[in-house]
């Protein structure tokens, strides 16, 4: 059995909990390998609706193993509360690991975030405000701490001890505010050390063994490519790769393992916090979109910004993950709408574009070229086979697929597991 990736193809919150929670059925392992609880990730099935932020969303089905991997950036406090949620509402957590090389989020990492964001002023990021950039940039700069440190008190207690003196002189003298107290600190992560210790563990033999059993890998993208330090568009981005590459080294595994790489993409364009996107409507249509939508962000409850389908940021989204398939979600929201459009090039300076540019100045400056399609006004929630669908809404899927240029596989036409169509096979 192959090693799939489920990558966002845009700006994050495509749906892609609501997938792997679909092809976990047929999973052993399910592996998130990038960021932390700046992720929301929603799945609709029997036992409810759930938002999950960190617990990959194949954690449903008992016979699944879910691992969050080494990529990721993880606040214990968050994971508790998840893992406790999961347990009061009969969905078990036994088959959960946690990397011993996944970064730990600790209580000066979500106080530098705010104050960082503070300091941008007006040129803030928008971020969570979950300590996701800082925990990465100490994680580069070899200050991090990891999850199997909380293991070791002795050593954990002599690494947190120099590490927070540095940052409590940054505190202290750079945003002059109140010290970090050592000893809360240490206390209260080595009761999340000693909660979590169950789960944690070396992570590359568990899914060596996987495959040599031959079962179905998912590897679970969190944020989406558009939001890449490398190629989103920097700085308005997140701060660990949520690429197809990152999604190798975050859960382990070499690149020749992968099989499928499939995009999600949504129907349209939403994007939450900061940062240039070329298609966002600031008329009724962007409204329309964000109320039949529910457009609010899993994470912050943020107002996301909606926009119409950008196929020239589709396109570098495909070329630079290498997609081998794509799922498009959330086409049911565009029920009501008389006509549609697709953004099929840029207009910067005069000229015509169709690449995505790497500056966010020239990216602000890109008008959309549009072309309109009709739409299909009836209701298509209920339907589950591609011929079923309206003509219009066949042929706005067919002309997404041409533009993003892979085949489409999957069409999610609801939130819940079963409201689906299977238009190709994955594998
Ligand atoms: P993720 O971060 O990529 O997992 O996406 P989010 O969960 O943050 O946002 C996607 C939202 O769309 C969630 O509220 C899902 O329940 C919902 N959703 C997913 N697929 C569909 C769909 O096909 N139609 C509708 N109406 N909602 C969907
Ligand atoms: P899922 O996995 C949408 C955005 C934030 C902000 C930027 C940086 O649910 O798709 P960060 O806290 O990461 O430093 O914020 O990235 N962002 C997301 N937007 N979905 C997400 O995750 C996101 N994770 C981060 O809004 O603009
Ligand atoms: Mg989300």
């Amino acid at each position: 059995m192959p090693v799939i990736a489920v990558i966002g193809a845009q700006w994050g919150d495509e749906g892609k909990g609501k997938v792997v929670d679909m092809l976990a059925e047929k999973a052993g392992v399910v592996v998130r390998f990038a960021g932390g609880d700046n992720a929301g990730h929603t799945v609709v099935n029997q036992y409810g609706t759930f938002g999950l932020h960190l617990i990959p969303s194949g954690i449903f089905y008992s016979h699944t193993v879910c691992i969050m991997g080494n990529g990721m950036v993880i606040n214990p406090s968050v994971l508790i509360d998840e893992i406790d949620q999961l347990n009061r509402r009969d969905v078990a957590t036994k088959q959960l690991f946690i990397s011993d090389r996944a970064h730990v989020i600790m209580p000066y990492h979500t106080l530098l975030d705010g104050l960082e964001e503070k300091w941008r002023g007006g040129k803030a990021l928008g971020t969570t405000g979950r300590g996701i950039g800082p925990a990465y940039a100490d994680k580069v700069a070899r200050m991090g701490i990891r999850t199997g440190d909380l293991l070791d008190k002795e050593a954990f207690l002599e690494r947190l001890r120099s590490i927070l003196d540095y940052k409590n002189a940054i505190l202290t003298k750079v945003y002059e505010v109140s010290p970090l107290s050592l000893d809360t600190i240490y206390g209260q992560y080595c009761q999340y050390g000693e909660r979590l210790a169950p789960y944690i563990r070396e992570i590359t033999i568990m899914l060596e063994e996987a495959l040599a059993r031959e079962e179905l890998v998912l590897l679970e993208g969190a944020q989406g490519a558009l939001l890449d330090p490398d190629f989103g568009t920097y700085p308005y981005t997140t701060s660990s790769s949520p690429l197809a590459e990152g999604s190798c080294l975050g859960a382990g595994l070499s690149p020749t393992r992968i099989d499928r790489i499939l995009g999600v993409f949504k129907a349209y364009c939403t994007r939450v916090g900061g940062g240039p996107m070329p298609t966002e409507l600031g008329d009724e249509t962007g409204d329309l979109l964000r109320e039949s939508g529910h457009e609010y962000g899993t994470t912050t409850g943020r107002p996301r910004r909606c926009g119409w389908f950008d196929a020239v940021a589709a396109r570098f989204s495909s070329r630079i993950n290498g997609f081998t398939g794509a799922a498009i979600t959330r086409l049911d929201v565009l029920d009501a709408l008389p006509r549609l459009k697709i953004c099929v090039g840029y207009k910067l300076n005069g000229q015509t574009i169709d690449y995505f540019p790497s500056s966010i100045a020239a990216l602000d400056r890109c008008q959309p070229i549009y072309e309109e399609l009709p739409g299909w006004q009836v209701p298509i929630s209920h339907i589950r086979d591609y011929e079923q669908l309206p003509v219009e809404a066949q042929q706005y899927v067919a002309r997404l697929e041409e533009l993003i240029s892979c085949p489409m596989n999957l069409i999610s036409v609801g939130a819940a597991r079963e409201q689906t169509i299977h238009k190709m096979p994955i594998l």
